[in-house]
């Protein structure tokens, strides 16, 4: 038996990247998964799945978290944890190199996803996850902890994430555990902010980028989206990690043990 067994969750972010890679990961250990995506085309290949349901929406919007919830409710008949996953980038845009037009939209398509879709999913979630004493996770970054791993809308969206997360570890205590996983640079084609016209951008087109990351990295290597989804496991799970809340666990290759 799967160690998600019958567990209930919502990805957000499911489409792509690391998301995929936690939704294929949760059905392998036996959870049922409520997919949130964006783009209609994502997990066709899942649609028919016996412990899938997929939502197509705007995380940025309360509607779309609310409408993952009542998913959950109704297919799955409950909710044990939620995962706030998606995100967009900024490709390390300087504050200097932007507009103050540019700005404030930039900032909105940013803030909206990193930190107002966690925000909100945890209200919307709040009520389903008292009643399982299920668990709220989000991804954060290497970027929750240091300078650099993007321009100041991104780090700083990061950094809010980190302080949503000992918040409401807080707030929900002690029936619901609020934790994070902050990945460091990752194989994936994480996309940006349209005012920024980074939405049809993607971090791995440029291969260059990603071999000139590994260098900095202390194991060597840019990681793949399935290296970080233990740490979703053992945070989702019943059993594994019952006294952990408030945590953000980094899987970063070693980047910022050196700060
Ligand atoms: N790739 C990296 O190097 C890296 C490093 C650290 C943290 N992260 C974080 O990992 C998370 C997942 O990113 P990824 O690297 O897998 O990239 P990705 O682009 O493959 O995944 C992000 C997902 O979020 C979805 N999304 C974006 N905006 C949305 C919106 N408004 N509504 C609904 N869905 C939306 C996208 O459709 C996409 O499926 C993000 O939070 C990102 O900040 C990534």
């Amino acid at each position: 038996m799967g160690r998600l067994a019958g567990r209930r969750v919502i990805v957000t972010g499911a489409g792509s990247g690391i998301g995929r890679a936690i939704v294929e990961r949760f059905l392998a250990e036996g959870a049922q998964v409520v997919c949130v995506i964006r783009n209609d085309a994502d997990l066709a290949e899942l649609r028919d799945h016996p412990d899938v349901e997929i939502i197509v929406g705007d995380v940025a919007s309360y509607d779309t978290n609310k409408r993952a919830v009542e998913a959950a409710k109704q297919r799955f008949d409950g909710l044990d944890a939620f995962i706030a996953n998606a995100g967009v980038w900024d490709f390390h845009k300087r504050l200097s190199k932007m507009s103050s037009e540019t700005l404030a939209s930039a900032y909105e398509d940013i803030m909206s996803v990193n930190f107002r879709a966690p925000l909100f999913a945890a209200h919307a979630a709040a009520e389903a996850l008292l009643a399982s004493r299920g668990t709220f996770i989000v991804t954060g970054s290497n970027a929750c902890f240091r300078a650099g791993g993007g321009g100041v809308l991104y780090t700083a969206s990061k950094f809010a994430l980190r302080g949503l997360v000992q918040q409401l570890a807080l707030e929900m205590a002690p029936g619901v555990r609020v934790n994070g996983v902050a990945p460091g640079a990752t194989d994936t084609g994480l996309s940006g902010s349209a005012a920024l016209e980074q939405r049809d951008r993607e971090m791995n087109a440029d291969k260059a980028r990603v071999s000139a990351m590994a260098t900095h990295i202390p194991l060597k290597y840019v990681s793949m989206p399935a290296d970080h989804t233990g740490l979703y496991v053992l945070l989702a799970s019943v059993s594994e990690a019952p006294y952990v809340t408030g945590s953000i666990f980094v899987s970063d290759g070693g980047l910022i043990a050196g700060i």
